[in-house]
């Protein structure tokens, strides 16, 4: 039996994107034909605007235009998100990995590509805080060789991370504080996109973050910098001397953030790096010879 037809493409799509433009989503057109790719198993760019759709196909586009109404993550409802050159499973437990993490997790990969060409055979790299294992998965991959390892506490967030990492990183579920101790002074390159949203700016964070995001992957008490102190110890502890540690920050952090590391009399050189669209991001630091860090007794500076 042919399958009823509804009307066109085109005038199913505009009354969707009418009423995500309505709820507040700000990319509606956009989310709009993902959607519509997604429940048709086509390409959104060779969906055929004056084709119908099959009467289920209707049904089920109108009920996932309605989660996406309320506001939650496109990356859920449709189950993957892409990362730089990767598409991961995501779904609610873990963290839908940001395009402004991308800038960042290419500069990890720079430095393992440098350490390669110089000579290190396996450069060892810890992702601390590894959510869906985005960051760990991009360094593995775009700098094969590399040995990779990527630390997340939360059981639901470490098994996406699993089914991400495949054989490609080795994934261990605990807390960052301690989970990798067993390689302190052997890692290269220590990246982290921890936690850092103070509780207090709760109002200011989008509504698929604040109603869907895991709470561990988002908020951090105090000044909302506590987790990245934690980084900061950490990641002294498991870096060779040179050694790279690279951490993402809110972008009104841009001075905090760095201050953290700079104030710690572990690090050597602490610059902050913007994202895509130009924000403070991700404080870079390299790990201070062992013998001129602390009993020196000054703190690290800033690079401009
Ligand atoms: C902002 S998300 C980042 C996830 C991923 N790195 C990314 O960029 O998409 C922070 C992650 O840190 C995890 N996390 C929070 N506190 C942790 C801790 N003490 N030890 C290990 N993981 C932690 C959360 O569960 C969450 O998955």
């Amino acid at each position: 039996m042919t399958p009823a037809v509804t009307e066109p493409v085109w005038a199913v799509l505009a009354e969707a994107t009418r009423r995500l433009e309505a709820a507040g989503v700000l990319s509606a057109r956009h989310d709009a034909e993902v959607l519509l790719g997604f429940v048709t198993h086509t390409d959104r760019k060779t969906l055929d605007r004056q084709l119908g759709l099959a009467a289920g196909e209707l049904a089920a586009y109108r009920e996932l235009v309605s989660r996406r109404e309320l506001r939650e993550p496109l990356q859920y409802i449709t189950g993957r998100a892409a990362f730089r050159y990767l598409e991961l499973d995501v779904g609610p437990g873990v963290f839908v990995p940001r395009p402004e993490t991308e800038v960042m997790a290419g500069a990890a990969v720079d430095e393992l590509k440098r350490l390669l060409t110089e000579g290190v055979r396996h450069p060892v790299a810890v992702d601390l805080c590894t959510g869906s294992a985005a960051v760990a998965l991009a360094m593995a991959s775009e700098a094969p060789g590399s040995r990779v390892t990527g630390v997340e506490l939360s059981a639901e967030a470490a098994s996406y991370a699993r089914r991400n990492a495949a054989d490609l990183v080795e994934i261990r579920q605990g807390d960052i504080a301690d989970a990798v101790d067993d390689l302190a002074g052997q890692v290269h390159v220590v990246s982290a996109n921890p936690p850092y949203i103070p509780f207090t700016a709760w109002e200011t964070v989008a509504p698929e973050a604040r109603g869907y995001d895991p709470e561990l992957a988002l908020w951090s008490d105090g000044d909302g910098l506590d987790a990245i102190r934690v980084v900061s110890d950490v990641a002294a502890r498991l870096l060779v001397d040179g050694g790279l540690v690279l951490c993402e920050h809110a972008d009104v952090q841009g001075e905090s953030a760095p201050g953290v590391f700079a104030a710690a009399g572990d690090w050597a050189t602490v610059r902050d790096n913007p994202d895509l669209a130009g924000r403070p991001r991700f404080v870079t630091a390299r790990r201070a010879p062992r013998e001129l860090s602390h009993s020196s007794g000054t703190a690290g500076t800033i690079a401009p």
